[in-house]
């Protein structure tokens, strides 16, 4: 990708980087939190300066402006998604949040089942655990095999009339697997059952389309989308979220009320309750407007050319290691021979083609956060470390936890590159 939009970031422009004196950063913490660049802040900021009203409520010109920026974030993400109407757009805080309005809207009661897999973020395992053990549902939870793939013939057996929803991860931020999101919706769909998808992976990283997939919900997060934090859409279709009861209630969600009764507002105002984030509304709109611009398949793209960096780097680095301590082998030890090297363990499968902007390893013999602090001190590059919020993952699998690098477009072959010589380094130390 080019520097053109590496200085759209101001924590990648070089310039200010030489201001500050610190050095180029690598960021491939990305799916945590995504990069926002000027055009975000600068939306934001317009709302704090020209227009910091209320919207929905008060018919000054300000309030007025607010609405119709709002509106045009609605319509920008509705598009970015092919939602059939913006109205099908509900905003969020996060993630997190539009599950929990599915979990706790959609009426679940005793003996109702839901189906998720063996590697949902704990966002997309902890509300149907609740309801567990709170309402007496059964959740049912499908296997995934050593390489990441859900095991598509224990979701036809595993699902039944009683099944009220199948909730997905669509991409793992645990291996940057694609699970096969549109042959799940149609199988749940045969049985009647709906279709949750957890986005806050695969919005940011490929082409979505939610017709296409043919889910009824699905939740991401904005902060992965270049967009401001605390933002997030939940789309529905319009009867599902038609059926969907008010999880939040109170300003803005209802028409009327008397001391007794009140009359719902129309969707997706009814959903949206209280004041909102307006800056982050209309940040969140410039975000997805700025990675329309750059293209999803070009962004599908760099990741993949990112991934193959580290992941071929990375092998090559093994293979010649295992070469070099075979050689040792035979000849007679000598003093100041090189040190061995450590071997990495990368969750997923090899093919980074499958894995996204995700490279999720361990390393025999080291503790990953430490892995992680070394890439900081002596690299500057930023990684994740621990569990990434898939605890249930690690548990069962008795890891106790991994090193993630995840790129983005704006990260560059030579930062893939930087990586793969850092790691080589540490992997001897
Ligand atoms: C797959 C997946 N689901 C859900 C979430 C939760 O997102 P948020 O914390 O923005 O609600 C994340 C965040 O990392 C994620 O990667």
């Amino acid at each position: 990708m080019n520097d053109k939009i590496r200085s759209d970031f101001p924590l990648l422009d070089e310039r200010r980087q030489d201001q500050r004196r610190r050095g180029p950063l690598v960021y491939f913490d990305n799916a945590c939190m995504a990069l926002k660049p000027r055009q975000v802040i600068e939306a934001m900021q317009s709302y704090y300066q020209e227009f910091p009203a209320c919207g929905g409520r008060s018919g000054h010109r300000l309030s007025r402006q607010v609405d119709d920026e709002v509106d045009a974030a609605r319509r920008q993400v509705a598009k970015f998604i092919s939602a059939r109407r913006q109205e099908e757009c509900v905003f969020t805080r996060n993630t997190t949040e539009g599950i929990n309005m599915v979990a706790h809207g959609i009426g679940l009661k005793q003996g109702d089942e839901v189906i998720i897999s063996g590697k949902e973020h704990n966002s997309n395992l902890i509300p149907w655990l609740r309801l567990r053990q709170e309402q007496g549902i059964c959740v049912k939870v499908l296997p995934v095999d050593s390489i990441g793939t859900l095991d598509m013939a224990a979701l036809e057996s595993a699902i039944t009339k009683k099944t009220r929803l199948v909730s997905m991860v669509h991409t793992s931020n645990l291996d940057g697997v694609t699970n096969p999101l549109r042959d799940i919706a149609k199988i749940a769909h045969d049985h009647g059952a709906k279709v949750l998808a957890d986005g806050a992976q695969s919005v940011p990283s490929h082409p979505v389309d939610v017709r296409h997939l043919g889910v009824d919900f699905l939740s991401c997060s904005g902060h992965k989308l270049c967009g401001p934090t605390g933002t997030g859409i939940l789309y529905g279709s319009m009867e599902a979220l038609e059926q969907l009861r008010q999880y939040n209630v109170g300003g803005e969600t209802v028409i009327d009320s008397t001391y007794d009764t009140f009359t719902p507002e129309e969707l997706p105002m009814r959903l949206e309750a209280g004041l909102q984030d307006y800056a982050g509304i209309i940040g969140l709109g410039a975000a997805v407007k700025y990675l329309s611009r750059i293209g999803m398949q070009r962004i599908e793209r760099q990741e993949l050319a990112l991934n193959k960096v580290m992941t071929e780097g990375l092998r090559d680095l093994q293979i010649q290691a295992g070469r070099d301590r075979q050689e040792e082998g035979s000849l007679e030890k000598e003093e100041g021979s090189p040190k061995r090297m450590k071997k990495i363990r990368l969750i997923g499968p090899q093919d980074p083609a499958l894995r996204s902007g995700i490279y999720n390893f361990t390393v025999d013999t080291m503790d990953a956060h430490h892995v992680a602090k070394m890439l900081d001190v002596s690299d500057s590059i930023m990684v994740r470390s621990g569990a990434h919020c898939v605890h249930s993952w690690f548990n069962a699998n008795s890891i106790k936890g991994s090193v993630r690098a995840s790129m983005y477009f704006y990260n560059t072959l030579a930062e893939a590159e930087h990586f793969v010589d850092a790691m080589g380094r540490i992997l001897t130390l």
